[in-house]
Order: structure tokens, then sequence, then C-alpha cells
């Protein structure tokens, strides 16, 4: 069976390859999803896709559903999930309309997932997916929540996943994140936690979505 495991990023590629350094079956490649044409030794050759945590990135989503579907056999299955809604978003919008951040910012709405905008993000996407010639199995908009215990691990996690901190001289970095963890934090439910050693500290409780899906390409589909 072959295998192949995608992604946009050199970096990721590299650091995949050396963590699953001793994995035979699997050829790590670097892939844009949203490319407007695959490399043809590719196509049709998958019986499986799988994506987590990724189309959530990607603005133009039908072409990433058409090249999907090009990847697969007839009767090929997928599973993907990813965000279609988190308030972190709306925190990115908001902070790049700070003069000080603005400049770093230019392209802000290239990591906003188009879903933000949905009316309906369960019914726009199945609509998506079955234009394209997918058959849905299933498709929800699920409701999460996820606990920051404190300040510092929220900030951690938006240190490790924001885009424009890089571009930002050190400085202006810091002021930003804490600026860009301030408007989170006044989006979202804080509380007080009681640790096991008694000290109290103001978790984050962060509400998003998901968007899960399994559906797959028809078997009887001329190539
Ligand atoms: C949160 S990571 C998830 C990685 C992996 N699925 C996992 O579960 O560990 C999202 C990944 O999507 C990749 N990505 C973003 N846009 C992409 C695109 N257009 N084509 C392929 N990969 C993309 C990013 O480089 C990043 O590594």
């Amino acid at each position: 069976m072959d295998e192949i495991s995608a992604d946009i990023s050199k970096k990721m590629i590299a650091s995949a390859q050396k963590k699953f350094a001793d994995e035979e079956r699997i050829d790590f490649i670097e892939l844009d999803i949203e490319a407007m044409e695959l490399p043809k030794s590719f196509l049709g050759r998958y019986d499986n896709a799988l994506s987590f945590y990724c189309l959530h990135w990607i603005q133009n989503p039908r072409c990433a559903y058409e090249n999907i579907f090009k990847l697969l056999r007839p009767g090929g299955r997928v599973i993907v999930t990813f965000l279609t809604y988190n308030d972190g978003f709306k925190a990115y919008l908001k902070t790049s309309e700070n003069p000080v951040y603005k400049s770093y910012m230019k392209d802000v709405r290239k990591f906003i997932p188009p879903t933000h905008t949905y009316a309906n993000v369960r019914a726009e996407v199945k609509k998506m997916l079955e234009e394209t010639g997918f058959e849905v199995i299933h498709c929800s908009n699920r409701e999460k929540t996820f606990i920051y215990e404190n300040m510092e691990v929220l900030k951690d996690h938006v240190r490790a996943v924001n885009p424009f901190l890089h571009r930002m001289p050190e400085k202006i970095g810091e002021e930003y994140l804490n600026d860009l963890v301030l408007e989170i934090v006044s989006r979202n439910i804080i509380f007080v936690n009681k640790k096991s050693n008694n000290k109290e500290e103001a978790s984050i409780l962060d509400k998003y979505k998901v968007l899960v899906a399994y559906f797959k390409k028809p078997l009887n589909i001329q190539m």
C-alpha cells in the first residue's frame, strides 16, 4: 500500500521526516492542497484521505475539495476536521486595526477561515462537498470548549500558532501578544479555579466550533 503525508510547509515536512524516520510506508511530501494543478502521478491513486485541523487555513475550499476528489480512487473515503469558528480570529481582526500592528497584518483575512462568514456552516460545507461530487455520509459543526488554566497557558498557545508574530520586532511582538491575549480574554468566560495547592487562578473558557465530515467519492464514476 502506498501512503503519503502532505503539508505545504517545508519545515513541517522536515520535522515529520525526522520524527518518523523509521516509518518506511509513508512518503512525506510538500503539497499545497489548494494548488491549481496537482502532480499527475498522485491522481486517482488513494483509498483514503485524512485531514485534521488544516482546512481552516484554506481560502478556496472548493479547490481543496476538488483536489481531494482528484487524489482518490472511486469509492475512496475521507475524514476531515477543521476549525470553523474561534473568537481568536475576531481578535486578529480587532488587533489589525491598531496603527502599531497594522503594517504587519495587511493580509489578516488570509488567516481567518472563510466559514467565519457563513450563515449556516454545516449546510454550506455539505453543499460544497456534494457539488464537488462527493457522497456525504456525515457532516456536523460541533460546539466545543477548551479551558486554559491561566493567562500564561493561553499566551503560550497564542504564541505557538500566531502567523504575524515572527514578522514583528521583538518588543512590538511582546506588546502585540499581550494585546491579542486581552482581546481574546474579553470575548471568553473567565472563572476562578482552585489549584491542588489551594492557590486560586483565573482560568479561561474558550468556545470554538469544529466541522467533522465523513464523505466518499462514488464508486461508479468515470475517471
Ligand atoms: C495544525 S497543523 C495540523 C497538522 C496535522 N494534521 C496534525 O494533526 O498534527 C495544520 C497544518 O496545515 C498545513 N497547511 C496549511 N495550509 C495548507 C495547504 N494549503 N496545503 C497543505 N497543508 C497546509 C500547515 O502547514 C500546518 O502544518
